[in-house]
């Protein structure tokens, strides 16, 4: 039988992770957080104190780090790092590696190889129009950048993370406008992704959309 590839690209605080867990569940699908690959790589460039002009060193980094994944947590050469890489440091700067087109070839590379012989779920930015160009299904998830601020801020209050509501609308308008200005496999909803506007609407009615479109 063929595997199933299911891409939900997106902006970020779109809704992407939740939906993408919630369908996973369902039907029995892996979910693979591309995001959350790219947030450990700018965790560990960060932690090193490297410059992002510093090219040698970074792919030095990609050369020899290992990241592991499950449903819920990420590891970087072992240590648990899922709380880490979610810090107000990383949300700055992650889109800013996410531009280097090695580092962006290391983790599609991984992201593939995860992907391969399973039944999969993967969130990203590129994953419709680059990563999984073949993929089965292909969702565009959107919402209002109020909404999407809205929801995250949110989110960041429910941890105990001091932040306030405008820092954390530029914050993903900042990440939003890189993501879809760079060069290399840039943030945009691919030709035949199907495209759902999440402003107002429930999780759950969300979820039922796509389930409507997987039948
Ligand atoms: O999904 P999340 O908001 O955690 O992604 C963090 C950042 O990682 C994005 O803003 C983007 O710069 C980068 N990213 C990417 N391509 C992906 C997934 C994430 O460039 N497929």
């Amino acid at each position: 039988m063929k595997n199933i590839s299911i891409a939900l690209d997106g902006p970020a605080g779109a809704g992407k992770s939740t939906i993408a867990k919630i369908i996973a569940n369902i039907k029995n699908l892996t979910y693979i957080d591309t995001g959350a690959m790219y947030r450990a790589i700018a965790f560990k460039i960060l932690e090193r104190g490297i410059h992002i002009e510093e090219e040698k060193k970074i792919q030095e980094i990609l050369s020899r780090c290992k990241i592991d994944m499950d449903e819920n947590d990420i590891f970087l050469d072992g240590k648990n790092i899922t709380e880490d890489i979610r810090s107000p440091k990383v949300n700055n700067f992650v889109s800013h590696i996410a531009k280097i087109p090695h580092v962006r070839m290391k983790m599609v590379e991984l992201q593939r190889n995860i992907a391969s012989n399973k039944h999969v779920i993967m969130d990203g930015r590129d994953i419709g129009t680059y990563v999984m160009p073949n993929a089965t299904y292909k969702f565009y998830l959107t919402a209002s950048i109020e909404e999407r601020a809205t929801r995250r801020f949110t989110e960041l209050k429910e941890k105990g993370i001091e932040i306030t509501q405008k820092e954390v609308k530029d914050e993903i308008g900042n990440r939003d406008k890189i993501d879809m200005e760079r060069e290399f496999a840039p943030l945009r909803k691919a030709e035949d992704a199907i495209e759902i506007d999440t402003t107002g609407k429930s999780i759950q009615k969300v979820v039922d959309e796509i389930l409507y479109y997987l039948k």
